[in-house]
């Protein structure tokens, strides 16, 4: 059997007796198909007793050991030691706790405002009276199609990994983050529901404008939930109920419009229709020094050779939303 000696350099914090998080580093043979976590454990059993870390399941559902790993968050349970090695051409490994939550020892971290804050988005099924039977004598069906519009979603495990990565999380406290607003959504959506479209006031309120569609969250997910779409799919339905009046989803209508209008982005009306006057006068500026560079075009456009096309394709798309 295959078999490599690897570094393994963990940050070390005890609250209780540390000033400052510090580095140490394990060496362990590890055997091909090693994975992270069970290196974890060996340096525990075999090595130093102190290190602590969380898991449960070993089998990538629980969703409790993401770490660090030579800074990419990842399931410590679902990832072979060898596969790192290959991705990084080492034989040294960095592993961390995840960030954006306070970490309680070594790689332990703090999930309860992350928990807290899903708790107050309400993200349970609150039966809708008008659908679901009174007694378990009777079947509530979802068909395949309305299963299909939330099911990616119910494959979160609560790893909090697309949490740790948000760059909002970090600097807006009241940002609902990536795992609990996809939540909220896949209620929204969900026949049995009662509150259905109206949770998309629950996204507002936690801030879902926001987002900055970096799509951070999609990339680290281990159970490929992407919640940033169903953040999408929430805007659209904060827009069909009428939560208009905002910055984030006057943007989106701006765009619409400038697309329908012309077949492209109008950049000279889009600061006006997204923020009225305040928005023309925060770009001026840079709206001058374009001019003077023969940079801005005219506020009036030509519509593109196939704008006709074009809107067809849009309201196709709309339609299939
Ligand atoms: S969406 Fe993915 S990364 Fe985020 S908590 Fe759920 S499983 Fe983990
Ligand atoms: S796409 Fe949105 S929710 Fe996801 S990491 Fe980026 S800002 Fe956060
Ligand atoms: S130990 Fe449960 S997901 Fe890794």
């Amino acid at each position: 059997m295959e078999k490599r000696k690897v570094t393994f350099r963990i940050r070390r914090f005890n609250p209780k007796k540390d000033s400052q998080p510090y580095y140490q580093e394990y060496e362990v043979e590890v055997v091909k198909g090693m994975t992270i976590l069970e290196a974890l454990q060996f340096i525990k059993d075999n090595i130093d007793p102190t290190l602590s870390f969380r898991a449960f399941c070993r089998s990538a559902i629980c969703g409790s050991c993401s770490v660090k790993i030579n800074g990419y968050p990842k399931l410590a349970c679902k990832t072979q030691v060898f596969g790192e090695l290959e991705v990084y051409k080492t034989d040294i490994l960095t592993i961390e706790p995840i960030d954006n939550m306070e970490v309680i020892r070594d790689l332990i971290v703090n999930w309860d405002s992350a928990i807290e804050k899903m708790e107050k988005m309400r993200p349970y099924l609150i039966p809708d009276p008008e659908v679901v039977p009174k007694t378990l004598d009777e079947e509530c069906k979802v068909y395949p199609n309305e299963l299909k519009k939330f099911d990616r979603f119910t494959d979160c495990i609560l790893c909090t990994t697309c949490y740790s990565v948000c760059g909002i999380v970090k600097v807006d406290s009241n940002y609902g983050g990536p795992f609990p607003l996809a939540r909220v959504y896949r209620f929204a959506v969900d026949p049995r529901d009662a509150l259905k479209k109206e949770r998309a006031k629950i996204g507002y309120t936690f801030d879902m404008w926001n987002c900055v569609r970096c799509e951070k969250c999609a990339d680290v997910c281990p159970k490929h939930v992407a919640p940033v779409n169903g953040i999408m799919k929430l805007r659209g339905l904060s827009i069909d109920i009428g939560l208009k009046n905002n910055p984030g989803a006057r943007h989106v209508a701006a765009f619409y419009k400038s697309l329908l209008e012309s077949g492209m982005l109008n950049e000279v009306l889009l600061p006006l229709r997204t923020k009225g006057i305040k928005g023309v006068l925060e770009n001026l500026p840079m709206g001058i020094k374009m001019i003077l560079k023969g940079k801005a075009h005219s506020p009036i456009m030509k519509p593109i050779a196939e704008h006709e096309g074009l809107r067809k394709v849009m309201k196709a798309a709309m339609e299939v939303e």
